[in-house]
């Protein structure tokens, strides 16, 4: 373990802690070769995925240099970016990987900061000991289905926990269905406009399951445009398991009725007392159908 020397992978961001790095090259002020910089426009450039490819791929620690608060060049990339580390860093705790992602605001005229913080990180790293995950063949394809990837991935190589987030901690664009039990009666309406297939209906015997995917949701609000019975509604947030279990969440369970002429299951009794329907399913109602326009043409 003393032998370890860990890589660090930097994003720095252009306008300053790339410059802060260069001024502290430019000034002799030393700081450990083990720091791997990759300038970014900015460290809203710094998609949260970017981090977990990297120590996935092998990086002992991840640093990113961000502007001070109000020097952004493009206003707020930086709280962006902070915002979105954080979130980062919540999922990444219940791994033990969360120690191992750094972010500080470093000006370009603060090269001795940046000194002082890549030998501090490094240091730190130095004590983490290598990154227990290191893993080569990740495909970058869809950023959602990798990030989904990766974190079931995660969760298999090390043991996850429950983690449940508030929507001031999470970015945009993560939320889910939320089924109302009293208004539901599967219809399966959100199910077909879902175009995400977040949205399962699944027929077990006697029981219909009405349940979602977190992890697919993308906020369009389709399913709850679509709900004759304004039964389910979308909200933002995110839940580490739901988003990585790969059973969906059962939001519903409905007792089905069976047809009395077939004396098959067909829909849940919630709705066919609703439409006021005969307990005949729609097979059986079409031989029905069927047998009397042979006995009218006869
Ligand atoms: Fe430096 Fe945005 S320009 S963080």
């Amino acid at each position: 373990m003393s032998d370890f020397e860990p890589k660090i992978v930097a994003f720095l961001c252009n306008w300053c802690a790339y410059a802060g790095a260069d001024l502290a090259g430019v000034s002799r002020l030393k700081y450990p070769p083990n720091i791997v910089p990759i300038r970014v426009p900015c460290s809203g450039r710094v998609d949260p995925l970017f981090v977990v490819y990297a120590l996935y791929s092998g990086a002992d620690g991840v640093f990113i240099g961000a502007c001070h608060p109000g020097d952004c060049h493009y206003v707020d990339g930086n709280i962006k970016a902070e915002r979105r580390i954080r979130f980062l860093k919540s999922i990444l705790r219940p791994f033990g990987l969360d120690e191992r992602v750094g972010f500080f605001h470093i000006s370009a005229a603060e090269g001795k900061k940046f000194a002082e913080v890549a030998r501090e990180f490094t240091n730190h790293i130095r004590k983490l000991g290598p990154n227990p995950i290191r893993l080569s063949s990740v495909k970058v394809d869809e950023k959602r289905t990798t990030l989904c990837t990766l974190l079931l991935n995660l969760t298999e190589t090390i043991e996850a926990k429950e983690g449940v987030y508030a929507v001031e901690e999470v970015p945009e664009g993560f939320g889910y269905p939320v089924m109302n039990p009293e208004r539901c009666v599967g219809c399966g309406a959100c199910a077909t406009a879902c175009d995400q297939d977040v949205i399962t209906i699944t027929d077990t015997g006697d029981v219909r399951k009405v349940g979602h995917y977190s992890c697919y949701c993308i906020l369009c609000r389709k399913c709850e445009e679509i709900c004759p019975r304004d039964a389910i509604s979308v909200e933002e947030g995110f839940d580490l398991m739901a988003f990585i279990k790969r059973e969906p969440a059962v939001d519903v369970e409905l007792t089905m009725r069976k047809c009395t002429v077939c004396g098959r299951y067909f829909a849940p009794e919630v709705e066919i007392d609703l439409l006021e329907a005969e307990n005949v399913c729609p097979d059986c109602r079409r031989k029905e159908i069927a047998k009397k326009l042979v006995e009218v043409w006869e």
